[in-house]
């Protein structure tokens, strides 16, 4: 089944239809300022929007923000990104208070053609991540009334099965925006027959929640190279000492049995940071990753690690990298996640940053976004679509 998209719906008249647009707004916030310190997710939805107000249509932006519990909270208010909006778009955006209510009503009903609306937060409605279909349905409703058509851009939520993604495509004429076509276009490519050797890195803190995706992947790749948190359960899988570092001790047979059936294909460290507290000026050393001090935790990958990661990405044609190598927001331990990063961004290889805190990190550590041939805006639906699942949102956008 094909997907509609953008440039089918621009085809056929938009001017003065009021469209909505599911973005992923999920921007992360300074908790003391409220300021946005990543607006990545911002500006990877720029393209769609622009061709929408181009166009003449009236435009209806919704989000999520954060996991408030379905009723509003201050603290995880779209107000501040509608401010950042309109600066990047170059004009005013209208922001409603609430999502469904008087105001959004009202505000969309007050927009020009070409004009833009933000909703407030979706989750501040409990209709919104409802398990109930009935609850979820009735919200869906509300929503679709506000709008002629319906565009999902929001490629950091199709893995959520929530009114906004999954409902109210069923209510109303819909199509993939430029950023969910391009996202899908790249983990396509990723999923069938990606050019190698192709070479994974994936980091973070926990196994379990990339066990299914290493499962999936390692039939696919020629190398796995394993940084960040996770690597302390390979290590003690390996039977090694791994002081107090990240451990999921429940998760240590599991990452035995995967070294077995992986064929030599699973890299992990052989030296790590290690320091006396997870703290950003706790004194720390770069110790053998077999014989981890007992009272010490290890926060990065160490130097030796990320030569052998950058000699393993060297040859590389295709590269796909998820999770951080180390605790990167503390300038001590960045070292692994900028060494891997930089090894990644010198490859003239087809290289994909997975979603979340990697695209973050890239940021971050001020690297040059070019330098990636692609940066996911999805880290949870980047990882489940690679991992072979039904994308709730992708699959409302196919019927
Ligand atoms: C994300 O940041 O992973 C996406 O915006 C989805 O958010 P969620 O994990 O709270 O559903
Ligand atoms: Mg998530």
């Amino acid at each position: 089944m094909t997907i509609r998209t953008l440039d089918d719906l621009l085809a056929e008249e938009v001017t003065g239809r009021r469209v909505l647009v599911r973005a992923d707004l999920n921007v992360p916030l300074d908790k003391q300022t409220g300021q946005i310190t990543d607006d990545g997710r911002i500006r990877a939805v720029l393209p769609t929007l622009g061709a929408l107000v181009q166009a003449g249509a009236k435009v209806v932006v919704c989000s999520h923000l954060g996991r408030p519990k379905g009723s509003p909270d201050p603290a995880f208010s779209l107000r501040a990104v509608a401010g950042r909006l309109g600066e990047l778009l170059g004009a005013p955006v209208h922001f409603a208070e609430d999502t469904v209510g008087d105001s959004a009503r009202s505000t969309v009903a007050g927009l020009a053609d070409g004009q833009v609306a933000l909703l407030e937060n979706l989750r501040f409605n409990p209709g919104e991540t409802s398990k109930d279909e009935v609850e979820r349905g009735a919200f869906a409703d509300q929503l679709a009334a506000l709008a002629d058509a319906y565009v999902d851009d929001a490629f950091g939520a199709v893995h959520r099965r929530h009114a906004s993604v999954y409902d109210v495509p069923a209510r109303l004429p819909h199509v993939a925006g430029r950023l969910v076509l391009r996202e899908v276009e790249v983990l396509g490519t990723l999923a069938g027959e990606p050019d190698r050797p192709y070479v994974v890195v994936l980091g973070g803190s926990k196994v379990s929640d990339k066990l299914a995706v290493i499962e999936a992947l390692l039939p696919k790749v020629d190398r796995l190279l394993v940084g960040g948190g996770m690597c302390f359960t390979f290590l003690k899988a390996q039977g090694h000492e791994v002081g107090s570092s990240l451990l999921e001790e429940e998760m240590v047979e599991t990452c035995r049995s995967l070294l077995e059936r992986a064929d030599g294909k699973i890299m992990l460290p052989v030296d790590v940071v290690a320091a006396d507290a997870f703290a950003p000026d706790a004194p720390h050393d770069t110790v053998r990753a077999d014989g981890i001090p007992s009272k010490r935790v290890g926060l990065d990958i160490g130097p030796e690690t990320v030569a052998g990661f950058a000699a393993a990405l060297r040859d590389a044609r295709t590269i796909f990298w998820n999770g951080p190598m180390g605790v990167f927001e503390m300038a001590a331990f960045a070292h692994g996640t900028r060494g891997v990063a930089e090894a990644i961004a010198k490859s003239d290889a087809f290289t994909v940053v997975g979603g979340g805190d990697s695209a973050a990190a890239v940021r971050a550590l001020g690297l040059d976004e070019q330098a990636f041939s692609h940066i996911s805006t999805g880290g949870g639906a980047s990882l489940e679509y690679l991992e072979g699942k039904t994308l709730p949102g992708i699959a409302a956008l196919e019927s």
